[in-house]
């Protein structure tokens, strides 16, 4: 005897029906056969009627939205209504730009320079611990004061990335998300591996097909010249020495956006950070922790390098960064393919973002004492091998040539813009009070 799966009936009707009527030949009269079949023809009939109506709605649905997702639930529709009015561009000729990493240090300074000059900007970050999530939030919530989304959302998600680009026709990429941190990678390896390199394929891979395709601009790192020690660090210089994991991952950004420059026409612009700092900076960066211990009166690690030689980084402030980011944008240049297909040659650029002025890490810990009015405890350790480089100091002669880049906030007036900030947002005991 026949078993009718339910599974069957959608799927198959047909089979359905001659199995029926076989079966019914079998255990009934002639005359109960018909009634059946007759049933089951006014059956098929509603059942057409059913998807007649069902095609009809969702052909609604697409002429709507322009898109055939099918049905859009209340809290889809709400999504989208959100993430359409945070990309809204306010001023002729402006632009649409998603923003990665946007809940992130450097990201929500990004987003919120450009929506109040009156570009339209959506935001996506993955709120991962690395350091204090509820910082992240509080960026977030201070973005969301300005008009700004920040939808959750990791870069390696691909589907929620394509969902994005069909609501919003993005202009620009400011691709900013990633797992920063030298010493960390010899913790967790594989989060540099996840955001750094498969989480900028996919993202590259999506900005590829889309049409028209968004111009690129993303954060690769001076750490890239890892053993390089000729001074000033030139764009030219080789970059084939990283010193870490985190370096060598950058270092595969280049070489990968290369790649989809290459192929698919993408216009890409890399720029290379010198140490950031500033208001709503990264907790785990020295002259945050150093903050942080010396409000507390918990001694501070300081690094020596080789022969006791300080070290010293060419820390860049944060507007300045903001203002190559958006001068980078700006003079960024279309992509030339569409759909996944080049159609000629798109801008491949790579900048020094830095401040041209080195300053020793024994240095930046006086400015702060000066800007704390408090004494650190300061405990002087060689450097380990781990990965960080004695010194960096930029050449930013490419970066003024092509949009203007000029750093003006030299470390003492950044540091206490800063000090501000921090005791502002966590006051003098490290509370947050904000
Ligand atoms: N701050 C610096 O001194 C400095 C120096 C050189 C390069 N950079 C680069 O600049 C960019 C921004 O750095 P930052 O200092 O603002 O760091 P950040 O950690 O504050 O910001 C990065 C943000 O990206 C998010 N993120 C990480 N992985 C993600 C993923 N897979 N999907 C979605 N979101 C993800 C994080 O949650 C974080 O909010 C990074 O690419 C970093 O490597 C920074
Ligand atoms: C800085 O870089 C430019 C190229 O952008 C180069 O011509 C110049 O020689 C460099 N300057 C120094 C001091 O290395």
């Amino acid at each position: 005897m026949p078993n009718f799966e339910e599974d069957d009936f959608p799927s198959t009707p047909g089979k359905f029906k001659i199995e029926r009527s076989h079966h019914l030949h079998h255990g009934f009269g002639r005359q109960f056969s018909r009634v059946f079949s007759s049933t089951s023809t006014m059956l098929i009939w509603v059942l057409f009627l059913i998807a007649l109506t069902v095609s009809f709605l969702s052909f609604q649905t697409t002429v709507h939205t322009g898109r055939s997702y099918g049905y859009l639930s209340w809290a889809d529709r709400k999504w989208e209504r959100e993430v359409r009015v945070s990309a809204q561009i306010q001023r002729p000729h402006g632009m649409s730009v998603l923003v990665t990493g946007a809940a992130g240090f450097v990201g929500s300074h990004v987003a919120l320079a450009l929506k109040k000059r009156g570009d339209g900007v959506v935001g996506i970050d993955n709120f991962n611990d690395y350091y204090d999530p509820s910082l992240k939030q509080a960026r977030k919530a201070m973005l969301k004061r300005h008009g700004i989304m920040v939808v959750e959302g990791d870069i390696n998600d691909a589907k929620k990335l394509n969902k994005l680009f069909d609501v919003v026709v993005f202009t620009h990429v400011m691709h900013l998300a990633a797992q920063a941190g030298v010493r960390y990678a010899m913790e967790n390896p594989h989060s540099y591996v996840h955001s750094n390199i498969a989480g900028l394929v996919t993202l590259l891979e999506v900005c590829k097909s889309a049409n028209p395709q968004p111009s690129i601009v993303w954060a690769s790192s001076s750490s890239v010249y890892g053993l390089n020690d000729q001074v000033p660090f030139s764009e030219s210089d080789r970059t084939d020495q990283p010193a870490s994991l985190y370096a060598a991952t950058k270092k595969a950004g280049e070489e990968i956006t290369h790649t989809y420059n290459h192929i698919y026409g993408l216009s890409i612009t890399g720029l290379r950070f010198f140490t950031v700092y500033g208001p709503w900076g990264r907790p785990d960066m020295a002259y945050f922790s150093f903050t942080r211990n010396i409000l507390q009166g918990k001694p501070i690690t300081v690094y020596r390098g080789k022969d006791r030689v300080d070290l010293a980084r060419d820390f860049t402030y944060i507007d300045d960064i903001v203002k190559g980011c958006l001068g980078s944008l700006d003079s960024s240049g279309k992509s030339t393919g569409s759909g996944g297909r080049k159609r000629g040659p798109a801008p491949y650029r790579i900048f020094n973002l830095g401040n041209t002025s080195p300053v020793t890490v024994p240095n930046l810990v006086g400015i702060l004492e000066k800007h704390l009015k408090m004494k650190a405890k300061k405990h002087f350790v060689d450097m380990p091998g781990n990965g960080d480089v004695p010194f960096t100091h930029a050449n930013i002669s490419a970066a003024q040539n092509e949009f203007g880049y000029k750093p003006t906030t030299d470390l003492e007036t950044g540091l206490k813009k800063f000090v501000r900030w921090y005791l502002s947002y966590y006051g003098y005991h490290g509370k947050y009070v904000n």
